[in-house]
């Protein structure tokens, strides 16, 4: 009900407010016309119904996975009607990063009233597969954001996915799409997994460009304002902002602030000048995930930011001696290097860093290399800093 809220503000530009969240998903989407139909190649043998298919997905942020798999899903199940009844399961393992917690949104999303808590692994698996056969549906399941449930959890639950049917007489209970903004997510799994998904199944998407990104800014101005009321210039201009990252989600966040942004000042177009892309980059990352950090948490995590936006990789060992640094000039004392790692461990598993075993290390001890993939250092740097600095 706090939607009609959104109204206040709205009359000459915006007529609908929805198009612009970003869990709106579009009829056609922009520029992905060959990813559908690797799609639709990697399932083709769907409609018989001993067939499960799997795919991978990765990309950076914001091009386009999560509404690809749904936009592909929707089709899918609207394309097989009345041959195969295919029921959609999206579960972000960012907000459920556990085995258990995965498996009770699968559980939940077929049977809402699926009770809370008091079932192994084993056994909600079977409950999951009995509710498919009594309602003689194939589950296609999409795990996003999989990495994060992998680096806290290990790969047992995909491979008991994977191995659904395996020794039973049943065949193609679930399909099943992973998705995750970490293009090694491969190396995260043991060959028996990697040898299950196939080799064939694995697709990455690249960042949009700036005519895409200005496809994409007017499908949703379309969508949502009156007809004339944002030009080609201010499309123009929020495409090439957003273009430094290729990244759908800022284009549109821009479009959004620029437009209540002008509402709010009376006018009934929106110019150029309403489009604030520094502030909006910093808006940009969820800032919950830094703020609630412990102090020396996000003195680490500032110390990688600051090589990573210059660099691609940052050492362990240089990672410390940045800490040092960084714990100097907000006035801490540093932990020891046990806490440290500890840190940068818990760090990984809230999905923020990576880190991966030196393949070539010298010296003594383990060399780490610390990676970001999942955020933009640049603009994890700028939060921190402001948060550190205003305790
Ligand atoms: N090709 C596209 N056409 C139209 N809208 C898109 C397209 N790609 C992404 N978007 C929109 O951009 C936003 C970010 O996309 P999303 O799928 O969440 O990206 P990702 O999951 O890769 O971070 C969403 O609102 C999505 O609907
Ligand atoms: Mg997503």
């Amino acid at each position: 009900m706090a939607g009609y809220l959104d109204r206040i503000g709205a009359g000459k530009i915006l007529v609908d407010r929805s198009p612009l969240s970003y869990d709106w998903t579009p009829n056609t989407l922009v520029g992905r016309d060959d990813s559908l139909s690797e799609l639709a190649s990697i399932f083709s043998q769907i409609e018989n119904p001993d067939t499960s298919c799997k795919a991978v997905i990765t990309g950076p942020v914001g091009s386009g996975k999560t509404v690809l798999t749904q936009v592909f899903a929707n089709d899918l199940r609207k394309h097989l009607e009345g041959r195969r009844k295919i029921v959609h399961v999206h579960v972000n393992c960012r907000n459920h990063p556990s085995g258990p917690q995965v498996l009770q949104q699968i559980a939940v999303s077929l049977d809402e009233r699926h009770p809370e808590r008091g079932f192994s692994a084993g056994e909600m698996i079977q409950s999951i597969k009995r509710y498919l056969r009594t309602h003689n549906a194939h589950m296609l399941l999409v795990l996003d954001e999989v990495d994060v449930m992998i680096r806290r959890d290990s790969t047992d639950l995909i491979y008991r996915l994977l191995r659904i049917d395996e020794g039973q007489n049943e065949r193609g209970t679930m399909s099943i799409i992973l998705v995750s903004q970490d293009a090694s997510l491969l190396r995260l799994f043991e060959p028996a997994i990697i040898s299950r998904l196939g080799a064939s199944s694995r697709m990455n998407l690249h960042p949009y460009n700036r005519d895409e990104l200005l496809q994409i800014a007017r499908q949703r101005a379309e969508a949502s304002c009156i007809k004339g009321s944002i030009g080609e210039d201010v499309l123009g201009k929020i495409a090439r902002y957003a273009a430094e990252s290729g990244d759908a989600r800022l284009a549109i966040e821009l479009l959004e602030a620029a437009i209540i942004r002008a509402e709010r000042e009376g006018k009934g177009q929106v110019e150029t000048g309403d489009i604030h892309p520094s502030k909006m980059r910093s808006a940009s990352v969820e800032p919950n995930q830094v703020d609630d950090l412990s102090e020396h948490k996000k003195l680490i995590l500032l110390a990688i930011c600051r090589r990573l936006k210059k660099e691609d990789v940052i050492s362990s060992g240089d990672a410390l001696k940045l800490y040092h640094v960084v714990c100097e000039e907000f006035g801490f004392e540093p932990r020891g290097y046990t806490t440290f790692w500890k840190h940068v461990k818990s760090l990984e598993q809230s999905g923020m860093i990576e880190s991966q075993t030196a393949s070539a290390t010298k010296g003594r001890g383990r060399t780490q290399h610390i990676t970001m993939s999942n955020m933009s250092p640049g603009v994890l740097e700028t939060r921190l800093s402001s948060v550190l600095s205003s305790n």
